[in-house]
């Protein structure tokens, strides 16, 4: 609905609630009912207002996941909402259109409240002719993806191990249903996945190992599409794939190995690195819709040259901290010029997979080692033992007074204080 001023509102409320997870009802979180919240959806030059009343009975936050906006909208750690209370931040959009999520991002508890089905999408739109399937939920499907582990008790949370890497459901989920399947009237259909678990990392491709094609990634549509037999996504990170199917088949979307190279390499079992699943079945009706021409041209290319940065800066990642320093809500770590094109140079330097997100921003991988890695970015796989070099153009809003978050989106490294922050100014 708009308002009065023309403002797009939508309105979230954080409460508990039950979901039925294959005919069991269980307690979860979630955003307007059960588990997960809606999708919310917006214009790019639209402004947007969303109230979210807080029924949680608990401290929660709200932040706009790749989202552009200035940083007291962000909802990061320091725009808590107390129980009972009710946010209204407001923006106006800015940015391609592009798959985004919105999820909690409360100091110390973003795992567990992620976890109980706090997490939802808000997918962009703008005027770029494309040609791709647009037909919401019929040909063009979101997919959150996560995890659980059920009990008889609910939504078990312990986690996988003696370590702090959190909970490996043995449930996968999309959009809150396990085994899902999807009947499709088109031969092209288009996913939109979201790794929305709090500690799983995926590799998704089709179980007949068929070639899918990625047309888009975290910050946007790519500027043109690329042929791919799978796509790894890390806690956080978004995909946008292509799917043709021929009539009457059954396709089944499967998660493989994702390969994480930890150090020892069996630690990879805690990040999911060994698993294969099954995450989604899409049955084709015996006539299909063609597709239309894709343009030959989806978006604007990322256009950031390193060679106009105006310095790099180190992060190491290790020890639960970053450059050796956990997240203190009261410290500036980083303090970047409005308009500066910056490296940043990630250092995993742990035995540990990790992966780095920034806020406000869109960035460009350099030297990209895999297809992973293409396209506009804020949310990247960071090996152990490598160091990643990322082109950052900060043309958000300046703030000296609110900062935003950059840390590892494994929720319980994020919640243990691998995270810092940055003013722009
Ligand atoms: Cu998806 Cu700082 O978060
Ligand atoms: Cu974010
Ligand atoms: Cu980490």
């Amino acid at each position: 609905r708009l308002d009065a001023a023309g403002r797009r509102v939508f309105d979230l409320t954080a409460a508990p609630g039950t979901h039925e997870f294959a005919g069991r009802a269980v307690s979860t979180w979630g955003y307007n009912g059960g588990y997960l919240g809606p999708t919310l959806r917006a214009r790019r030059g639209e402004k947007v207002l969303v109230n979210i009343r807080n029924a949680l009975g608990e401290p929660t936050t709200v932040h706009w996941h790749g989202m552009r906006l200035p940083a007291v909208m962000d909802g990061g750690p320091h725009q808590p909402i107390a129980a009972g209370a009710t946010w209204s931040p407001s923006w106006t959009v800015d940015q391609p259109a592009a798959t985004l999520w919105y999820h909690p991002h409360l100091h110390h508890g973003v795992a567990r409240q992620v976890y109980r089905g706090l997490a939802g999408m808000f997918l962009l739109d703008d005027d770029q002719r494309t040609g791709l399937p647009s037909r919401y939920g019929v040909d063009d499907i979101p997919a959150i993806v996560s995890d659980v582990n059920l009990d008889d008790r609910g939504l078990d949370d312990t986690p996988a191990s003696f370590t702090d890497l959190g909970v490996l459901g043995r449930t996968v989920l999309v959009n809150g249903t396990p085994t899902p399947h999807l009947n499709v009237d088109a031969e092209l259909v288009r996913l939109r996945l979201l790794n929305a678990s709090t500690a799983r990392s995926y590799r998704f491709g089709l179980a007949d190992r068929r070639p899918v094609t990625l047309v888009g990634v975290d910050g946007g549509l790519l500027e043109s599409p690329a042929t791919v037999t799978d796509v790894r996504l890390t806690p956080g990170e978004r995909a946008e794939i292509l799917v043709r199917v021929r009539p009457g088949e059954s396709v089944t979307l499967r998660s493989f190995p994702p390969r994480l190279g930890s150090t020892p390499a069996l630690f990879d079992r805690f990040h999911g690195g060994d698993d294969t699943l099954d995450v989604l079945q899409l049955r084709a009706a015996a006539t299909l819709r063609p597709a239309a021409a894709l343009a030959n041209r989806l978006a604007a290319p990322v256009d950031i040259d390193p060679a106009t940065a105006a310095q790099t800066r180190r992060f190491r990642l290790a020890g639960h901290s970053i450059n050796g320093r956990q997240m203190a809500m009261d410290r500036i770590d980083t303090v970047v010029t409005r308009g500066a094109v910056e490296i940043w140079q990630i250092e995993n330097t742990d035995g540990m997979p990790h992966s780095f997100h920034i806020h406000d921003v869109r960035f460009r991988v350099l030297d990209p080692p895999d297809e992973s890695y293409r396209g506009w970015k804020d949310t990247v796989y960071v090996p152990p033992g490598r160091t990643l070099r990322l082109a950052i153009r900060f043309d958000g809003a300046a703030d000296p007074e609110h900062p935003y978050m950059y840390h590892c989106h494994k929720l319980t490294h994020e919640d243990h204080g691998m995270m810092g922050q940055f003013v722009v100014v």
